[in-house]
């Protein structure tokens, strides 16, 4: 303890992954703010209807976020100048709310961060315009219960890789594809962390999971190929074959024999999400 400096003490642990270990106090900070992003997720369902345009809708989450006190811990980021992305069918991820109208029968995943009291909640959900074609709705659904599949994953002294591997082999057993360009990110006190949380993997490989290791699981799953290109504005991520794409993302923790969630919805409504 004597040669531990003050700073050390109060930023915690770090691991030789430089992934940081948190301490029980602070499993509170997370679930207050994850708490409020999946309220605003929760919030905005009813938004979500053909016609609307995706900037209404982060309109919106500006407004909640600001009433809740918090702040967006997007706007400003890189350059970034919203409260959300929105990404709309072959939008993989990272899709910039505009003017853009929805239609029936859109997959739309929305995704907010917000910080409270320094601490960051990330959370996405996929959201339905209108009524869905089969192939959507099963793409909606296989990405949902992958995220679940990554998440029973989480318990010390499993891997990252043990998540990853979790996750790709439902995926691919429904005979659709895990996105490599983008992944979960350790996150707390900063928005993105180490360690990168790959959505594919072996079984046994990667960092071992501590209790007190805060991070996302966010897969991205195409009904077509995994290839992603990102366009012209820098951030809109879309699939190369302009196959539909879908996201689910959760904020969790390790805790001393599993996991818990931060950004459980409060009303019980992650998925299916509906007005
Ligand atoms: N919330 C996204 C994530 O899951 C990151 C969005 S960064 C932005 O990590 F700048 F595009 F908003
Ligand atoms: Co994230
Ligand atoms: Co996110």
């Amino acid at each position: 303890m004597g040669h531990e400096t003050l700073d050390e003490r109060k930023q915690g642990r770090m691991t030789k992954d430089g992934i940081r270990i948190y301490d029980r106090e602070d499993f509170a900070g997370m679930h207050r703010a994850g708490a409020l992003a999946a309220q605003i997720l929760d919030d905005i369902a009813p938004l979500v209807a053909p016609g609307t345009t995706t900037g209404e809708i982060d309109a919106a989450i500006t407004q909640m976020v600001d009433e809740a006190g918090a702040t967006s811990a997007t706007i400003g980021y890189k350059g970034y100048q919203h409260a959300s992305c929105i990404s709309v069918n072959h939008v993989v991820c990272h899709g910039i709310p505009g003017e853009k109208r929805l239609k029936d029968g859109d997959i739309l995943n929305v995704d907010v961060t917000v910080i409270v009291d320094g601490w960051f909640g990330d959370t996405s959900r996929m959201y339905a315009a209108g009524s869905l074609s089969r192939k959507a709705e099963r793409l909606v659904q296989v990405t949902h219960d992958a995220l679940f599949k990554g998440i029973e994953a989480v318990k010390p002294g499993n891997t990252f890789g043990d998540i990853g591997f979790a996750i790709q082999a439902y995926v691919e057993a429904h005979r659709m594809s895990v996105v490599r360009d983008f992944c979960g990110h350790g996150l707390g006190r900063v928005f993105h962390a180490p360690p990168n949380v790959l959505h594919y993997g072996r079984r046994g490989t990667g960092a071992v999971l501590e209790p007190g290791m805060f991070f996302t699981i966010e897969p991205m799953v195409n009904l077509g190929r995994p290839e992603t290109k990102v366009l012209a504005d820098d951030w809109t991520a879309v699939t190369r074959d302009k196959s539909l794409s879908a996201q689910f993302e959760h904020s969790v923790g390790v805790s001393e024999d599993g996991v818990e969630i931060f950004t459980n919805s409060p009303g019980g409504k992650f998925h299916p999400t509906s007005g």
